[in-house]
């Protein structure tokens, strides 16, 4: 039986959840003003990135957006936007987009982010690096002074051929040195991403010192396919937080 005390706790929980799914919202409906009519969009990965595609999907079908195609991030934004009739493309038909809308993880004064902890950085990066511009759009829980800072988590996609060999190599970079690296887990078995490969979740006490040299250093092992540093590629961010819906370019 739920005592009084565990109730007003669950009460106060859902609370502060739904604030933060109101705040996503926001952020997102704000960044869907930024696709107009005939444009290439990029659908991100996400909670955040979900709110905006059902905006989109909303516009279309009311006949506000016209003429838009769109390239999904993963399998689940490809899945949502295919039921709410969003026409669909991939890169090889649309290789050019005009914006790309999705959310980060964390996002610094800068405004690079730390992306993937749904596990689609991979594709997330290519629809990204192929806009002319990209729109993160998150809440104000997500700002950190450094990457890495959030202490959760900064993922790493990897083959997985010798996957152990390859955590132990990300895990003895001096550019990373101290963070905890840990293969992503989906119950009993390695998490598997939409391109078949593994995750392995690096975890810093602090934030990083030099995000760029940890890029490039991780990105020279031949094991990895890609990494959760997105580092100058968002144009605008969009923060909803407490005080309003902030816009930095
Ligand atoms: C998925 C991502 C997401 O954009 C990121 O994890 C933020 O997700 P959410 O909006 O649910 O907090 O990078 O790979």
């Amino acid at each position: 039986r739920t005592s009084r005390r565990g109730a007003s706790r669950n009460q106060t929980a859902m609370s502060v959840q739904l604030s933060q799914d109101e705040l996503k919202k926001q952020a997102a409906w704000k960044a869907v003003e930024y696709v107009k009519s005939g444009m290439r969009v990029g659908l991100g990965t996400g909670s955040t990135a979900a709110f905006a595609v059902a905006r989109v999907g909303e516009l279309l079908s009311n006949g506000t957006l016209t003429d838009i195609v769109c390239v999904p991030t993963s399998v689940a934004t490809q899945q949502q936007a295919e039921s709410l009739g969003i026409p669909l493309a991939t890169l090889d038909e649309v290789p050019k987009l005009d914006v790309a809308i999705d959310g980060a993880d964390e996002v610094d004064p800068a405004l690079n982010v730390v992306k993937g902890r749904g596990g689609a950085l991979l594709r997330e990066k290519m629809v990204e690096m192929a806009s002319d511009s990209f729109v993160c759009i998150v809440d104000e829980t997500k700002l950190v002074s450094g990457l890495g800072g959030s202490k959760l988590a900064m993922p790493v996609e990897i083959v997985q051929f010798c996957w152990k060999y390859n955590l132990e190599r990300l895990r003895s970079l001096e550019e990373v040195a101290g963070c905890e690296a840990k293969l992503r887990m989906d119950g009993d078995a390695p998490y598997v991403t939409d391109n078949s490969n593994y995750i392995v979740d690096l975890y810093f006490e602090e934030p990083i010192k030099d995000s760029y040299a940890a890029a490039k250093a991780i990105s020279a092992l031949e094991g990895v396919v890609d990494h959760g540093l997105f580092l100058d590629m968002v144009t605008t961010c969009i923060i909803a937080g407490s005080d309003g819906v902030i816009v930095k370019e």
